[in-house]
């Protein structure tokens, strides 16, 4: 089948954006700022259109890997880290966390090497041409909308960008980058395609449209990244995104579900809960229950899911799926209330297991519960209205034992 990779990252990218926006405190977007600026540069500078393509994909994911577990061990979260984009620890996690990205170049050990500067100076000490030249791409447009917010329609945001820009020339960034962004970032258009509004058009326009020949299991394995960046995000869930997705396997094959259908779950089990990438830390990440506001925007996640998802095209029941994880029968569940004709028998099962899940792992203030003392719970929220009985009990049947 053919498979639109662009709206794919480009609706992905959302959510990597909110993990930035919050840790970093820089202006939503950015990663899509880092994407336009990166793929103008690009073809400025001569690379082919697969390298363009590229180059894309590493700007929207050049900090996955500061959503990463053990990054977020500690109090003062913000500070903390603010502290983790100054350590080489996120660009080697940040690159292996995207091994399995169906890059269309031969390029490698951009998002590794996305802090590297043209004196030496950068985390692994590559100097001058040693840096790949899309990693000092990258490196340029991060680090200056990091710093100067180039969204904001400020007047004279270009002179001020390519003042900052001089100033680093030879220390930060080559002589060449440098003239080239002088080059691309002449056009007024240049900085309205910049402003959020008119960003996502702009970002349309710019990259090349690529479809690859895939199938189910390649969507899966392209999906495993994201899903690995989801898991990442808070040490309390480290394993919930996988750890459901081979539980959808078993029971997807328990209930007979022919096997594009199931390869279809396993993915929308991967990516439910993408949409916790836009929720804060300190509620992810909180020891204790919830306070009411923090369940309020905790309830939220399901709806960036749902925001995320649904722009790629193919992927229409597997948004739906995959969205409705904590819809309930009786109509009461969230985001949109939906009620029992409403939801399909995958929607329901996903719910089902989604709980299942999350009961049966180790939580940091609690063990897993074990099978029976789960299947009691699942039993009271069959009486409750919430769940499918019929799915409850294959659910025991599957895994009892
Ligand atoms: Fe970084
Ligand atoms: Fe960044
Ligand atoms: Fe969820
Ligand atoms: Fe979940």
């Amino acid at each position: 089948m053919r498979f639109n990779l662009n709206r794919y990252l480009l609706g992905l990218s959302m959510a990597i954006d909110c993990v930035e926006s919050e840790l970093l405190g820089v202006t939503s977007n950015h990663g899509g700022r880092v994407a336009l600026i990166s793929m103008r540069l690009a073809r400025a500078l001569g690379l082919d259109e697969a390298e363009v393509f590229d180059i894309a994909a590493f700007a929207v994911l050049h900090d996955n890997g500061l959503a990463e577990e053990n990054l977020t061990r500690s109090d003062t979260l913000r500070d903390r880290l603010r502290q983790v984009e100054d350590m080489p620890i996120h660009c080697e996690i940040g690159e292996r966390n995207v091994a399995l990205f169906p890059f269309q170049s031969d390029a490698r050990q951009i998002i590794l090497h996305h802090h590297e500067h043209w004196d030496g100076s950068g985390f692994f000490g590559l100097k001058g041409h040693a840096i790949p030249l899309m990693a000092q791409i990258v490196a340029l447009a991060d680090y200056t909308d990091l710093k100067l917010q180039l969204g904001e329609p400020v007047i004279g945001k270009r002179e001020l960008a390519l003042d900052f820009l001089d100033a680093r020339i030879g220390k930060h960034f080559s002589p060449e980058l440098v003239k080239a962004f002088r080059q691309i970032s002449a056009p007024t258009a240049f900085w309205l395609d910049l402003r959020t509004p008119f960003l996502g058009r702009a970002i349309d326009r710019t990259m090349p449209e690529l479809t690859i020949e895939t199938d189910w299991q390649g969507i899966l394995d392209i999906s495993r990244v994201f899903c690995r960046i989801i898991d990442s995000k808070s040490r309390f869930t480290h394993s919930h995104s996988s750890g459901l997705e081979a539980k959808t396997a078993r029971m997807a094959a328990f209930l007979g579900a022919d096997p594009e259908t199931a390869l279809q779950l396993r993915i929308a089990a991967a990516l439910h809960d993408v949409g916790k990438l836009a929720m804060p830390n300190a509620i992810l990440d909180k020891p204790g229950k919830l306070d009411h506001a923090e369940r309020a925007k905790m309830m939220e996640h399901t709806y960036f899911t749902r925001q995320c998802l649904e722009v790629i095209p193919g992927l229409e029941s597997i948004t739906e799926w995959a969205s409705n994880h904590h819809e309930k029968l009786s109509g009461d569940g969230y985001p949109l209330g939906l009620g029992a004709d409403q939801l399909d028998t995958w929607s329901r099962l996903l719910s089902v297991l989604d709980i299942y899940q999350a009961l049966t792992e180790d939580r940091p203030y609690r063990a897993a519960l074990t099978h029976t003392r789960t299947m009691e719970i699942l039993q009271d929220l069959v009486k409750g209205g919430g769940l499918d009985p019929s799915l409850v009990e294959a659910v025991d049947r599957a895994f009892g034992t």
